[in-house]
């Protein structure tokens, strides 16, 4: 498993825009780790590398957002309210058999619905304020691939 130290806002944006411009559609990426571990910030720079112009908010309260303007469509999921159950309800199969990409934060919270092939993202905060670590956990060839090339 692949871990890289993130020490500001700035290098965990560009680390998600390297990733971004790696990814091609129907790739599924999921996300966890605490509040504020930094996986929307992450996803703000996945999107800059999917050349996607548009402000990328948190989906927390619609749990799903989609972004139609980039190389490939984005749909931003945030399970977090999914917690006492529903993500069966989603159609979430939909997205991640799409031509788009699907980032989905709080994934713990939609396991039984994941595909074969994705990428989990581990992120944990640290005693330092502005420091992360990340962990790269690839499931299939394509994202073993994705991993080396960071
Ligand atoms: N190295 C870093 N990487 C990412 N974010 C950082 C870093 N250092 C400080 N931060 C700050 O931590 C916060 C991360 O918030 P963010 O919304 O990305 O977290 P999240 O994991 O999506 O949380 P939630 O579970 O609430 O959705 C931001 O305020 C960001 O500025
Ligand atoms: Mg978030």
């Amino acid at each position: 498993m692949k871990e890289v130290k993130l020490t500001d806002r700035k290098k965990t944006i560009e680390l998600g825009e390297k990733v971004g411009q790696l990814l091609k559609a129907g790739d599924v990426l999921v996300l966890d780790g605490d509040l504020g571990a930094g996986k929307t910030t992450f996803t703000k720079g996945l999107a800059k590398g999917l050349d996607i112009p548009d402000l990328i908010k948190s989906p927390t309260f619609t749990i799903i957002r989609e972004y139609h303007d980039g190389r490939l469509p984005l749909y931003h999921m945030d399970a977090y309210r999914l917690e006492n159950g529903g993500a069966e309800d989603l159609g979430l199969e939909e997205y991640f058999d799409s031509d788009g990409v699907s980032v989905v934060e709080w994934a713990q919270f939609v396991e039984d619905e994941l595909p074969a092939d994705f990428l989990a993202i581990h992120f944990k905060r640290t005693d330092d304020e502005n420091t992360r670590l990340l962990q790269f956990e690839p499931h299939g060839r394509h994202f073993e691939q994705v991993v080396t090339e960071l």
